[in-house]
Order: structure tokens, then sequence, then C-alpha cells
């Protein structure tokens, strides 16, 4: 095990989430840019936990996953239904030069990458909805939290955090607030392996965030163009005080989402946006 790899809890049966094993299949690569690795049994939110973490000096490449979140962080701040064993809940720091606004892309690479993975394990069908929410037949599979801190002009600490329905209850599924999916459905009831999944993950997400800091969002937009959930549909952009409707253009440059609106083309950032479908309800549908 590499230093400071620890698990915090029990670990009884070969189906929970084990610090060995993610290790062990990892990539040479992938095993070297971890500096730490934690496993909680229960933790408030891995995010908010490695952010409390990034601030008094944790390396770059700490990892940390849970087994259930009382706290589990969502978009927009809203809650994310982490029961205990079912699921994946991961949460990576990584440490930039760049500024905290230089980051905002990775929002978009972390949903590609991750749906990437996820059809390379054999999910078919699987779809982004600006930026990051990962979606099968309109369903919310998964999501993406990325919160960043640091100074105006670098460095910055940046937590991505990622959460992905694997085996849901539907006990516990009542408690999401829209229409939801778990990979054990997706991939037609075939289990999945929760260390092998998080290391596919993680080496993936490594190589991302190694290759962001290198080349930036560019490289990684086709990837997110090919999983566009939202691509020349008629849509309704919410923001705090208004709503904008338009025809969906795809992604620009930066990042931002196109939107051709009836005063010409508009843009915008990943941030207290949300996207709809034209013909979904105020209660319904994905967010
Ligand atoms: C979304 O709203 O779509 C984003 C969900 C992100 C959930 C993950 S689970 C691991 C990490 N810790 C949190 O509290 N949230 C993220």
């Amino acid at each position: 095990m590499i230093p400071g790899s620890t698990f915090h809890g029990r670990n009884a049966s070969p189906d929970l989430l084990d610090a060995e094993r993610i290790l062990a299949a990892l990539s040479p690569g992938g095993r070297r840019a971890i500096a730490r690795l934690e496993i909680h049994a229960e933790i408030d939110s891995t995010n908010r936990y490695l952010m409390r973490e990034a601030a008094t000096g944790a390396p770059c490449g700490t990892l940390c996953l849970a087994e259930c979140q009382t706290a589990g962080r969502g978009r927009l701040g809203r809650s994310w239904v982490s029961p205990f064993g079912a699921n994946l809940y991961l949460s990576m720091l990584w440490r930039y030069k760049a500024p905290p606004a230089a980051l905002g892309g990775f929002s978009l690479v972390a949903g590609a990458v991750v749906a990437d993975v996820l059809r390379r394990i054999g999910a078919g069908g699987l779809a982004l909805k600006w930026p990051n929410d990962l979606l099968w037949d309109r369903r919310k599979l998964g999501g993406m939290l990325l919160e960043v801190a640091g100074e105006a002009k670098g460095p910055s600490a940046l937590v991505v955090g990622i959460g992905i329905n694997v085996r849901m209850t539907p006990d516990h599924g009542r408690a999401i607030d829209q229409p939801w999916v778990d990979l054990a459905e997706v991939l037609g009831g075939s289990r999945v392996d929760r260390n092998t999944l998080a290391a596919l993950i993680v080496d993936a997400l490594i190589d991302a965030l190694e290759r962001f800091d290198r080349e930036g969002l560019t490289p990684f937009l086709a990837l997110w163009d090919g999983f566009d959930a939202f691509r020349g549909e008629q849509a309704r952009i919410l923001l705090a005080d208004q709503e904008i409707r338009g025809r969906v253009l795809g992604i620009a440059s930066d990042g931002a989402l196109r939107l051709e609106t009836a005063d010409g083309e508009r843009r915008f950032h990943a941030g207290d946006v949300s996207l709809r479908r034209e013909c979904d309800g105020e209660g319904e549908g994905e967010r």
C-alpha cells in the first residue's frame, strides 16, 4: 500500500471499497500520481472534506472515496442521495499554478471522461447534459461537482467530485427528485465491481487533469460533443431571475453553452445556470 492510504471503518465484505484493490487496478502512472488515498465508511461529503483538507495543505493527488455521505452535495446547491455501499462517491484534489478562473472548463472534461470510461465498460446510449450531467434514457446516472479555491492569480486547488449511481435500491431512489437510473440497469443487470470502476475512473481522471494543465479544454471538446444530449434541441436556460429560450448550438471552445435565441446567439457559462428541454415542465425532467 502507498504511504498515507487508509481505510476508515469496517471492510468485511469483498464488495466494499478497498484501497488495496483500487491501487492494484490502477495503471503505474495512476498509482504514482496518487499522493494519498482515503476510504471512509461515512463522511459528510467527500468534496467538502477535500476542500477542508486542501486548505490545510493536503497534496495534489489526494483521493477520497466514501461508502456513504450524510450530506452529499450536488450542483446548484442540491443534495446528492448517497446511501451506503451502493454507489460511487469519489473526490480528487488537484493543484494547479493557474488561477481558479482558468479551471472552469474542467467541469466539462470531468463529465466527458467519466462517460467515456462507462462506455468502455459497455454502457451504450450515454449522454451529457451541459455542463456535466450524465444521463441515460434522459434519466440521471451520475453527476460531477467541481469546487475550486485559490488566489486570483493562482495557484488553485481544484476538487473534482464524481457521483455515479451503481446499484440504487428503489427505496433510496425515492429520495431523488428527478428521473434516475443506475449502472446495473444500463448494463442490463450485470454486476459492476466498484473498486475496478473507481480505478478506471481515477486513471482516466488523472490523465485528463494532467493533460488539461498542458493543453486546456481543446483536446476534450470532440469527446464532449459526442455525448451532447441537447444539440439542436429547443431549450430553456434558467438564470436566477429570468428564463431564456432558444435552440442549443453546442459548446464553444471555452466550454460555454451556445444558444440561438430570437436576439441572436448567446453564450452561457456553467455556474448558477440550469438547462431544460423546452418541453420539460418546472418540476420534471432532468435538471
Ligand atoms: C450533480 O448535481 O449532478 C453533481 C453531483 C456530484 C456528487 C458527488 S458524490 C462525490 C462528491 N461529493 C459530494 O458531496 N458531491 C460529489
